[in-house]
This record gives structure tokens, C-alpha cells and sequence, in this order.
């Protein structure tokens, strides 16, 4: 996701639903109410399947009306009493609001931050995977009922992690396409509670980006012009294996094709891939959408079609459904008067829309009075979905070292003095990594230590995670070592290290991370443990081969109450050996 250029749409939308800008994604979820425009209409009735009232609707629907609904931020069609729908909302580890569909406030002030993908995925646990995705079903459903978030979420991303420089890796579940696969699986399942027999979706899950796509912004290539080059072999027996999995398996409603080129034709132009793989080979029941500004991005930077129309007709032909971004709904009208494509393209893509709309519920009348209508506030950040998150975190960490069985530290160690230092010490927002929303509370690591330990002091030892420059607080870290009778550093990465748009150029750690590290180590007297938070890997061979160092501990970024299961282990209350 980038750069949306949303301004100019949400006037073209404000204007075609009647003034005013296009509001938030719940008032279409009134279409078909009782006495309403459209209420005795075979698209409004519950008895007819899913797709034959999808393409009842399109059939009433003017050409105007209908590219104006191939893009996220739907435009109304208020004669028919449907209002606009953003269908860009996000849960890649909880309700995050990094799309516009999701709003925070009001009622609903925050949602479960449970931990980045990285780390819940080295549980290794499937069933976790998917009591995280119904926990955020409940949440986001209810959110949804409050008119502060659409149905439709972008999430989960599943593109495999092969170059470990890449800042979005941790959005994913690694490199490993069978771990992968089995993830994206059971979060889409959480996630979409879909009812076998008729259908039904709670939430629409989307598996992205399809596909080869682990490069961000590396040394003067970006993914806006990247094209990977790929084996056939190496797209099935690696990076389509996720992708199968979560349509075949987890049956998700829709797959986002992303930026980069795959052997040279971008992946929201492959024909071959979106309606030969993923359409006719894998079965996809639901829509495909471009990564915001994909069409765009091939046309303009790409210079992949001449013309703007031959974009849009590369496009639709190839498969795309959904235009995240105001091209389709700028440019389709003056494709079709140059024969470029046809109205048979543009209601086959609606048509896709629609049914997955119409199995969520949204043409359905009042959601309060639907199958999820009593999900509401009180099923946000309950006390469940808050252990849960300190759970997967508890699950997600990994040991890398303990020598001589430093840990767990003994209860004697926590009834005296322990030292908290490093930039991460006090983590917060750091541990929720990307694509999060705002979560319902923190427990920093320092906190979560303070529960066990009798006094906990602490001594950042850098500025900020980047740790450079000559003007850092080493020495004091130092000082409190010394003094401590154990020392437990929290270091790391944060998104100014990896994040989207920035792939890392080193595996070290930052600035002069490392040297404090060594530093503390080297003064304390009691056992050192490390505590790294990061989505990518890191070369810690200092610390591995560092005999001061006791224990190593890998946590991802891991999530709201990260520093509890930091906690939780380090103290023995839970034993990441024994998993
Ligand atoms: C997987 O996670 C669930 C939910 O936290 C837990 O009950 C179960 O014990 C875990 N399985 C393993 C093998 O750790
Ligand atoms: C990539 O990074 C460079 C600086 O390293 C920056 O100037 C450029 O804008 C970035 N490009 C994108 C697409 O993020």
C-alpha cells in the first residue's frame, strides 16, 4: 500500500452519492432495509444465492454506475439505496487502521495488538494462528456493527520472506512455503468464520501480494519496478505455495496481485496468473484487487501499456476485480468508447464484488439484526482476546541461547536487583511493528519485569534504536549493570530500521547497539540476558560467542504485552523449550 491518491476520488464518489464525502464503509450495510428504495428487488432477497442477487444488482446498473464500483472507495448508487463502501479496511495482527475503512475512537478507542506475524508464526501453531483470527473476527465485526470499519480486510500477507533485507518481512510467516501455507490457512479461517453450507463470511480475508514479491526499496531498485525473475519450478514449489493454500484451504474471498513484475508482465496484467492460477486452477470464489495504485504503477512507472485505456483493458482482461485507487473509476468509461474492452468485462469484475458483498451480509438490511448484529464494544479488547496476545507472544519466542542454564532466572535473582537497559527497555510502540491499529493498552518489557523483580532499574543506553553518533548514554547502561545482580538488554530493529518502503542494506544491529551490548556484558556481575526484537534477522555472532552472555532471545515484535511474555519467560512462568 502507498501514495493513495484519494482526494480526487472521494470527490468524484461525494459527488455521485449526492454531495459530501463518501462515509465510512457501514452505511451501505442498510442497503435493502424495510421500506427502503430496493426492498422488494430479487438483489434484496435472502432466498436467492449469493451471486444471482450480485448479478440481479449489476444488471440495474447504469455504466457510470458501475465503474465507479471498480475501485476501494465505492461510490453509492443512491437511487437503489446503496451507499458508498471503502473496502480497504486492514487486520494483519489485530484491527489496524492503516487503511481508511478502519476508524479508531468513540467506542471503540483500540483493538487487540496481537504480535507482529514473525513472531506468532515461530509458534509453529496452527490452532494459535486461528484463535487469533477469530479473536480479530469478533473485533472487527464488531467494529464494523459501530460503523467504525469495513468487512473487507487486506490481510494476511503471506508472500514469502526469501531475502532476509526485505522491511516487510515481518508481515509475514517466514520463508518456509509449508509453514506459510499452513498459516495462511488458519488465520483466513479465524478470520472469515465462513459458513460451509451457504457461504456466509463474517469478515472477507484477502492473501497478499501475489506474487514473488520480497524487495521494497534496495539500491536504487524499488517494488514499483522490480520484476522478478522466477522459475516456474520456483512459483510452485515456493512462492504460489501460500497463495494456493489460503484460497484452496482457507477458501479467502479475495488475493491482492502486488507491484512488481514477474518475468516481465506485472502480476494485475498476468492473465496466466489471475485467471488461469488463481481463478481456474485454485477455484477462487470471491475478487481480485490490485495493491493501491498497481495499475497505476504498471502504466506510469512501468510504461508496461501505451495508453492509460490499454491499462485498464490489461487489467480487466487479465482478471482484476477491484481498483485499489481511482484509476479504473477515472479511465474504464473512455476504454470502452475506444473498444478496449467491453461491458461484459466490467460486470464480470462487479459481479465478483458484489457476491462476496452479499455474502458478508450487506445487502441484508439492518446489521443488528443479522447473525454477527450483537457483536459490539464490550467484544473489543476483552480480557480473552488481551491474553491471547500475551499467549502468542509467550509461544512466539524463541531461545537461541542459554548456557549453563541461566535461564530461567531463579525467583532469589528476582528478589534483588535487576537491570532493564537498551533502546527497546521501554518498547511500546515498537512492539506492535506495522500494520497495527491502536491497541488497548502496553506492558513494556520494563514493566513486565517489575512484576518479578523487586527492583528493576533501567538505562536505555542509546537515544533511540538507531544508536548512533558519539552522544549516547552507554556508560550510564554500564553503570547499572555493574550495580545490578542480573542484567537483561532489550535491543533491536524498529520500522526507521525495516519497514515498507525500507529494505535494510546491513544484518547488524544499529549504530552502536552492539558495542553496548558488549559493554554491559562486560561489566555486570550477575548472568546477561539479550532480548532482541526484530522482524528480519540479525547477526548477533558477538553475542552467541560472548560467554558474559548467558541467554539469547529472539521475541519478534511481540505485540501489546510483549513485555509481559518477555517477562513470563525470563522468569520461568513459561518455557520456550518445551513447545
Ligand atoms: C497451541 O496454542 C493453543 C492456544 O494457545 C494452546 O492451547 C496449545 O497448547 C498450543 N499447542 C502447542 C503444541 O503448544
Ligand atoms: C527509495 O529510497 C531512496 C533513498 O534511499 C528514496 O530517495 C526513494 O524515494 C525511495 N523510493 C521509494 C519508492 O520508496
Amino acid at each position: 500500500m502507498r501514495r493513495l491518491l484519494l482526494l480526487p476520488l472521494l470527490v468524484l464518489a461525494g459527488a455521485a452519492a449526492g454531495g459530501g464525502v463518501v462515509p465510512v464503509a457501514a452505511r451501505s450495510a442498510f442497503a435493502c432495509a424495510a421500506g427502503g428504495p430496493a426492498a422488494t428487488l430479487p438483489f434484496c432477497r435472502r432466498s436467492l444465492p449469493a451471486r444471482a442477487r450480485a448479478r440481479d444488482l449489476v444488471a440495474r446498473l447504469t455504466r457510470a454506475e458501475k465503474v465507479r464500483l471498480l475501485v476501494n472507495n465505492a461510490a453509492g448508487v443512491p437511487r437503489l439505496g446503496v451507499a458508498g463502501y471503502e473496502w480497504w479496511s486492514e487486520a494483519l495482527h489485530g484491527v489496524s487502521d492503516t487503511g481508511p475503512g478502519v476508524r479508531f475512537g468513540g467506542a471503540f478507542p483500540g483493538a487487540t495488538a496481537f504480535p507482529q506475524v514473525i513472531c506468532t508464526a515461530a509458534s509453529f501453531n496452527a490452532t494459535l494462528w486461528e484463535l487469533i483470527g477469530q479473536a480479530v473476527s469478533d473485533e472487527g465485526r464488531a467494529m464494523y456493527n459501530g460503523g467504525q470499519a469495513g468487512l473487507t480486510f487486506w490481510s494476511p500477507n503471506v508472500n514469502i520472506f526469501r531475502d532476509p533485507r526485505w522491511g516487510r518481512g515481518q508481515e509475514t510467516p517466514g520463508e518456509d512455503p509449508a509453514v506459510a501455507a499452513r498459516y495462511a490457512a488458519a488465520y483466513v479461517r479465524g478470520l472469515q468464520q465462513q459458513q460451509p453450507s451457504s457461504g456466509r463470511l463474517k469478515l472477507a480475508a484477502c492473501c497478499k501480494h501475489f506474487t514473488a514479491y520480497d524487495l521494497d526499496n534496495w539500491s536504487g531498485t524499488d517494488r514499483f519496478h522490480f520484476n522478478a525473475v522466477v522459475t516456474r519450478q520456483d512459483l510452485e514449489d515456493t512462492f504460489n505455495v501460500p497463495f494456493r493454500s489460503c484460497v484452496v484451504d482457507g477458501r479467502a474471498a479475495s488475493v491482492m496481485c502486488s507491484y512488481n513484475q514477474v518475468n516481465g508482465v506485472p502480476t494485475c496484467a498476468d492473465a496466466a496468473f489471475l485467471r488461469g492460477t488463481i481463478r481456474r486452477r485454485w477455484g477462487l470464489a470471491g475478487y481480485i484487487v490490485s495493491d493501491c495504485d498497481s495499475v497505476d504503477v504498471f502504466y506510469s512507472d512501468q510504461h508496461y501499456t501505451r495508453t492509460r485505456e490499454d491499462a485498464v483493458a490489461a487489467t480487466l482482461r487479465a482478471g482484476l476485480d477491484l481498483d485499489c485507487g481511482p484509476f479504473l473509476a477515472q479511465y474504464t468509461e473512455s476504454a470502452v468508447a475506444q473498444g478496449k474492452v467491453g461491458d461484459g468485462d466490467i460486470d464480470a469484475a462487479v459481479t465478483n464484488t458484489v457476491t462476496v458483498q452479499m455474502r458478508l451480509g450487506m445487502f441484508d438490511g439492518d446489521p443488528a439484526a443479522q447473525p454477527f448484529g450483537h457483536l459490539g464494544p464490550q467484544h473489543v479488547c476483552t480480557a480473552a482476546h488481551q491474553e491471547l496476545a500475551v499467549e502468542a507472544a509467550r509461544q512466539g519466542i524463541v531461545l537461541l541461547k542459554n548456557d549453563g542454564r541461566a535461564l530461567p532466572l531463579s525467583p532469589a535473582t528476582a528478589r534483588r536487583a535487576v537491570a532493564v537497559v537498551g533502546p527497546h527497555a521501554e518498547a511500546t510502540v515498537a512492539m506492535i511493528g506495522n500494520y497495527a491499529g491502536k491497541p488497548c493498552r502496553y506492558t513494556t518489557p520494563l514493566q513486565g519485569v517489575a512484576r518479578y523483580a523487586a527492583r528493576a532499574a533501567h538505562q536505555p543506553g542509546c537515544t533511540d534504536v538507531a544508536c548512533a553518533g558519539g552522544a549516547q548514554p552507554i556508560a550510564a547502561a554500564v553503570d547499572a549493570a555493574r550495580r545490578a545482580d542480573a542484567t537483561i538488554v532489550v535491543a533491536g530493529l524498529d520500522q526507521k530500521i525495516e519497514a515498507e518502503g525500507l529494505d535494510r542494506a546491513s544484518l547488524l544491529l544499529p549504530g552502536r547497539q552492539a558495542e553496548l551490548i558488549s559493554s554491559v556484558a562486560k561489566a555486570s556481575k550477575g548472568p546477561v540476558i539479550l532480548v532482541l526484537m526484530s522482524g528480519g534477522p540479525i547477526d548477533i555472532g558477538f553475542a552467541q560467542s560472548d560467554p558474559k552472555i548467558a541467554g539469547i532471545l529472539w521475541a519478534g515484535y511481540p505485540g501489546q504485552a510483549g513485555g509481559q511474555a518477555i517477562a513470563d519467560v525470563i522468569f520461568g512462568h513459561h518455557n520456550p523449550g518445551s513447545t
